[in-house]
Protein backbone atom coordinates (compact mmCIF):
# COMPACT_ATOMS: atom_id res chain seq x y z
CA UNK A 1 0.00 0.00 0.00
CA UNK A 2 1.48 3.38 -0.83
CA UNK A 3 0.35 7.03 0.59
CA UNK A 4 0.05 10.65 -0.47
CA UNK A 5 -0.40 13.79 1.55
CA UNK A 6 -1.03 17.20 0.37
CA UNK A 7 -2.38 20.87 1.01
CA UNK A 8 -4.65 22.98 -0.95
CA UNK A 9 -6.55 26.26 -0.12
CA UNK A 10 -10.50 26.27 -0.23
CA UNK A 11 -11.59 28.18 -2.85
CA UNK A 12 -15.05 28.68 -0.72
CA UNK A 13 -15.42 28.96 2.92
CA UNK A 14 -16.21 26.43 4.69
CA UNK A 15 -18.04 25.94 7.98
CA UNK A 16 -17.51 22.88 10.51
CA UNK A 17 -20.66 21.31 8.93
CA UNK A 18 -19.52 21.23 5.32
CA UNK A 19 -16.37 19.80 6.15
CA UNK A 20 -18.23 17.20 8.05
CA UNK A 21 -20.32 16.21 5.60
CA UNK A 22 -17.51 16.36 2.71
CA UNK A 23 -15.74 14.08 4.78
CA UNK A 24 -18.60 11.56 5.44
CA UNK A 25 -19.37 11.63 1.71
CA UNK A 26 -15.45 11.00 0.97
CA UNK A 27 -15.69 8.04 3.45
CA UNK A 28 -18.31 6.44 1.60
CA UNK A 29 -16.10 6.72 -1.67
CA UNK A 30 -13.29 5.55 0.18
CA UNK A 31 -14.66 2.52 1.17
CA UNK A 32 -15.25 0.83 -2.11
CA UNK A 33 -11.95 1.30 -3.29
CA UNK A 34 -10.38 0.30 -0.28
CA UNK A 35 -8.48 4.02 0.95
CA UNK A 36 -7.77 5.10 4.54
CA UNK A 37 -6.93 8.26 6.15
CA UNK A 38 -7.80 11.64 7.55
CA UNK A 39 -8.46 15.24 6.75
CA UNK A 40 -7.97 18.32 8.41
CA UNK A 41 -9.14 21.87 7.69
CA UNK A 42 -7.34 24.55 9.34
CA UNK A 43 -7.01 28.18 8.47
CA UNK A 44 -8.75 28.17 5.11
CA UNK A 45 -6.79 24.78 3.83
CA UNK A 46 -7.14 21.77 3.38
CA UNK A 47 -4.54 18.67 4.78
CA UNK A 48 -5.23 15.51 3.82
CA UNK A 49 -3.33 12.02 3.96
CA UNK A 50 -4.68 8.81 1.64
CA UNK A 51 -3.59 5.46 1.41
CA UNK A 52 -4.49 2.74 -0.63
CA UNK A 53 -3.36 0.64 -3.78
CA UNK A 54 -1.30 3.00 -6.11
CA UNK A 55 -3.95 2.36 -8.69
CA UNK A 56 -7.00 4.07 -6.27
CA UNK A 57 -4.86 6.24 -4.50
CA UNK A 58 -4.08 7.81 -8.47
CA UNK A 59 -7.24 7.62 -9.36
CA UNK A 60 -8.69 9.81 -6.28
CA UNK A 61 -6.29 12.17 -6.15
CA UNK A 62 -6.70 12.53 -10.07
CA UNK A 63 -10.71 13.45 -9.11
CA UNK A 64 -9.39 15.15 -5.84
CA UNK A 65 -7.04 17.96 -8.22
CA UNK A 66 -10.00 18.62 -10.00
CA UNK A 67 -12.36 19.30 -7.97
CA UNK A 68 -13.04 23.27 -7.58
CA UNK A 69 -14.09 23.26 -4.26
CA UNK A 70 -10.25 23.59 -3.31
CA UNK A 71 -6.40 23.91 -5.45
CA UNK A 72 -3.86 21.67 -4.55
CA UNK A 73 -0.73 23.82 -3.39
CA UNK A 74 1.38 20.79 -2.88
CA UNK A 75 1.74 16.98 -2.75
CA UNK A 76 3.99 14.24 -1.71
CA UNK A 77 3.66 10.91 -2.79
CA UNK A 78 5.14 7.56 -0.52
CA UNK A 79 6.38 5.25 -3.12
CA UNK A 80 7.34 2.76 0.02
CA UNK A 81 5.21 -0.25 0.26
CA UNK A 82 3.84 -0.30 4.09
CA UNK A 83 0.85 -1.93 5.61
CA UNK A 84 -2.26 0.74 6.42
CA UNK A 85 -1.62 3.23 8.94
CA UNK A 86 -5.26 4.47 9.60
CA UNK A 87 -7.06 0.97 9.19
CA UNK A 88 -10.13 2.10 10.76
CA UNK A 89 -10.42 5.82 9.22
CA UNK A 90 -12.26 5.44 6.04
CA UNK A 91 -11.82 9.06 6.18
CA UNK A 92 -11.32 10.52 10.00
CA UNK A 93 -11.92 14.57 10.08
CA UNK A 94 -9.71 15.83 12.57
CA UNK A 95 -11.40 18.58 14.08
CA UNK A 96 -10.45 20.94 17.23
CA UNK A 97 -12.13 18.67 19.31
CA UNK A 98 -10.07 15.45 17.94
CA UNK A 99 -7.16 17.93 18.60
CA UNK A 100 -7.92 18.44 22.22
CA UNK A 101 -7.88 14.89 22.74
CA UNK A 102 -4.63 14.17 21.16
CA UNK A 103 -2.77 17.62 21.56
CA UNK A 104 -1.09 17.45 18.21
CA UNK A 105 -3.18 20.36 16.80
CA UNK A 106 0.07 22.41 16.43
CA UNK A 107 2.32 19.49 15.46
CA UNK A 108 -0.47 19.45 12.46
CA UNK A 109 -0.53 22.72 11.79
CA UNK A 110 3.38 23.34 11.35
CA UNK A 111 2.68 20.65 8.45
CA UNK A 112 0.66 22.50 7.11
CA UNK A 113 3.43 25.68 7.28
CA UNK A 114 5.88 23.71 6.02
CA UNK A 115 3.83 21.91 2.89
CA UNK A 116 2.26 25.54 2.40
CA UNK A 117 5.71 27.70 1.71
CA UNK A 118 8.57 24.88 1.30
CA UNK A 119 9.49 23.80 -2.26
CA UNK A 120 9.85 20.78 -0.47
CA UNK A 121 12.99 20.47 -2.47
CA UNK A 122 14.97 18.83 0.84
CA UNK A 123 14.91 15.05 1.55
CA UNK A 124 14.78 16.66 5.16
CA UNK A 125 10.96 18.51 4.67
CA UNK A 126 9.77 15.25 3.12
CA UNK A 127 11.09 13.04 5.72
CA UNK A 128 9.83 15.28 8.64
CA UNK A 129 6.26 15.21 7.29
CA UNK A 130 6.26 11.45 7.04
CA UNK A 131 7.66 11.25 10.33
CA UNK A 132 4.78 13.35 11.62
CA UNK A 133 2.21 10.79 9.73
CA UNK A 134 3.82 8.19 11.74
CA UNK A 135 3.72 9.83 15.24
CA UNK A 136 -0.26 10.50 14.39
CA UNK A 137 -0.47 7.13 13.58
CA UNK A 138 1.28 6.00 17.04
CA UNK A 139 -1.53 7.64 18.38
CA UNK A 140 -4.27 6.89 16.34
CA UNK A 141 -3.62 3.49 17.85
CA UNK A 142 -3.73 4.10 21.55
CA UNK A 143 -7.40 5.32 21.39
C1 LIG B 1 -10.63 18.51 0.34
C2 LIG B 1 -11.32 17.40 -0.38
C3 LIG B 1 -11.07 16.10 -0.03
C4 LIG B 1 -11.72 15.03 -0.67
N1 LIG B 1 -11.46 13.75 -0.30
C5 LIG B 1 -12.10 12.73 -0.90
C6 LIG B 1 -11.85 11.38 -0.52
O1 LIG B 1 -11.07 11.08 0.38
N2 LIG B 1 -12.56 10.41 -1.15
C7 LIG B 1 -13.48 10.67 -2.15
O2 LIG B 1 -14.09 9.73 -2.68
N3 LIG B 1 -13.72 11.94 -2.52
C8 LIG B 1 -13.06 12.97 -1.94
N4 LIG B 1 -13.30 14.26 -2.32
C9 LIG B 1 -14.30 14.49 -3.38
C10 LIG B 1 -13.72 14.26 -4.76
O3 LIG B 1 -13.01 15.41 -5.16
C11 LIG B 1 -14.87 13.96 -5.77
O4 LIG B 1 -15.79 15.00 -5.75
C12 LIG B 1 -15.57 12.67 -5.37
O5 LIG B 1 -14.65 11.63 -5.32
C13 LIG B 1 -16.73 12.35 -6.35
O6 LIG B 1 -16.27 11.60 -7.39
P1 LIG B 1 -17.28 10.94 -8.45
O7 LIG B 1 -17.53 12.01 -9.45
O8 LIG B 1 -16.53 9.78 -9.03
O9 LIG B 1 -18.50 10.52 -7.70
C14 LIG B 1 -12.65 15.32 -1.71
C15 LIG B 1 -12.89 16.65 -2.07
C16 LIG B 1 -12.24 17.69 -1.43
C17 LIG B 1 -12.53 19.11 -1.82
Amino acid sequence: MKSLIYVSKADKKFTHEEVLQLTNKSAEGNEASNITGFLCFMDGHFLQYIEGESVAIGTLFAKIEIDNRHSVISSLYNDEDHKAKFSSWKMKYLDSEFFHTLDVESFLSSQLQLMKEQGLYHKKWKDMIWQGVNILANKANQV
